[in-house]
């Protein structure tokens, strides 16, 4: 069964918990939570009070996804804001085993982002140590981009780097997934699907989570 993680970047922020409590009472398994800095990516979302906001309302667990530079600075700062999961950006950390450690000893899961650009096989010897990968779709910045095609290449690769190392890591795929992408994409192995667009721009949120799920 797939894992269904909105991205409440593509939410009515000033209707955060409306938003929130929507997701609550949907089959979304997971929330997703984008982090920008305006450095790592050309663009600035939000920050720790706003996940704050979010987590005194939420049901699901967080997904927080770091796109911003020298993660390892914030990681137990994002901890006791509310995330269960914590993504940060292979591009973005120089020490990426020792920030995948100290994610874990926080208490959270522990994720790796792929910008587009990023070979899978740069994962070959950590993947072990991985709980999630998170396959960027679309360049990280902005929410309601088109999906780029290569990734089910990417997905393909990575399920097969996976299933040879015994690792335990699930796929994420982040980006303009959507009505056509969404099953391709389960049958190339991913196991969580983000979607922002595709799910706050519908006049029916629950309905599209729910045939998300599905698939
Ligand atoms: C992009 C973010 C995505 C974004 C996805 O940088 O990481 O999570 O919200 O939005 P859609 O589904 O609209 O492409
Ligand atoms: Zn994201």
């Amino acid at each position: 069964m797939s894992i269904i993680a909105p991205s409440i970047l593509a939410a009515d922020f000033a209707n955060l918990q409306r938003e929130v409590t929507m997701l609550n009472e949907s089959m979304a398994d997971w929330i997703h939570v984008d982090v920008m800095d305006g450095v790592f990516v050309p663009n600035i979302s939000f920050g720790i009070p706003v996940i704050e906001a979010i987590k005194k309302h939420a049901k699901k667990p967080l997904d927080v996804h770091l796109m911003i530079v020298q993660p390892e600075r914030y990681v137990e700062t994002f901890q006791k804001a509310g995330a269960e999961i914590l993504t940060v950006h292979m591009e973005a950390s120089t020490h990426l085993h020792r920030t995948l450690q100290q994610i874990k000893a926080a208490g959270m899961k522990a994720g790796v982002a792929l910008n587009p650009h990023t070979s899978v096989s740069l994962l070959k010897d950590i993947i072990i140590d991985i709980d999630l990968v998170c396959v960027m779709s679309v360049n990280p910045g902005f929410g309601g981009q088109k999906f780029i095609e290569n990734t089910y290449q990417k997905v393909a690769e990575l399920k097969a780097l996976i299933e040879s190392k015994k690792s335990k890591a699930l796929i994420e795929i982040d980006g303009g997934v959507n009505q056509q992408n969404a099953k391709p994409l389960l049958d190339a192995g991913a196991d969580v699907l983000v979607a922002g667009n595709f799910v706050f721009a519908s006049p029916n949120p629950k309905e599209i989570i729910q045939g998300l799920k599905n698939f």
